[in-house]
């Protein structure tokens, strides 16, 4: 599959690894997402394009390059957040949109019940965050959201994906690249991925 990127760097797949570690703190797990986010974030942006500009050094002149596009990072409430300031911190001139989904637990359909954009996307280069590709369907609904407010130039980054997850993202938003680190077995009968992470959001914020 073309859209589909399988991040096999050792220092990804050795973090990934202390994170499905059902002993490893909350803590420890916060910062090793925050880690993971940015070894994968320094992977994926690695084509975008750059433009010179005038710089000077402490000694005289000199051509260097800055990012030439607009960057904007939107994360899916509420496991995005982990990620959220990790990509910042390498991206700080990115903008910011939130996006804020749940499962319904019963029937696991996305339901949206918050979502806050930027204004300017039809130029940008546009990141879509959320740990765990699971069911695929709240994945999906960000997207459609993105694209309703005119992002065209989208990549999705997460975790784990599951299989389910990548056939109905791929088949609805066959346009938009998927990277993960990892693609695990399946997803149990409450759509989480195993073996996975266990619930993203819990392991960050401790609920
Ligand atoms: N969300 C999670 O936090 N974990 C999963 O396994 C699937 C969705």
């Amino acid at each position: 599959m073309n859209n589909l990127h399988i991040l096999n760097h050792p220092l990804i797949q050795n973090k990934l690894t202390l994170m499905r570690n059902k002993r490893t703190s909350n803590h420890d797990f916060r910062l090793l997402l925050a880690e993971l986010t940015a070894l994968m974030v320094y992977e994926i942006t690695r084509n975008y394009p750059l433009k010179e500009v005038e710089t000077e050094t402490p000694l005289e002149w000199t051509q260097g390059k800055v990012l030439a596009i607009d960057i904007v990072l939107v994360s899916i409430l509420r496991a995005g957040t982990g990620m959220l300031h990790s990509v910042l911190n390498l991206i700080p001139q990115a903008k910011v949109g939130h996006i804020g989904i749940y499962r319904e637990p019963d029937s696991l359909m996305p339901i949206k019940y918050y979502a806050k954009l930027p204004v300017e996307l039809a130029q940008a280069r546009i990141i879509v965050i959320d740990p765990m590709l699971a069911t695929g369907r709240s994945a999906i609904a960000a997207i459609d959201l993105v694209k309703e407010a005119g992002g065209k130039a989208l990549q999705f980054l997460c975790l784990i994906a599951s299989p389910a997850g990548i056939e109905r993202f791929t088949t609805t938003h066959r346009d938009v690249p998927i990277y993960t680190a990892a693609i695990d077995r399946e997803l149990d009968s409450h759509g989480y991925i195993v073996p996975g992470l266990g619930d993203v959001g819990d392991r960050i914020f401790g609920t």
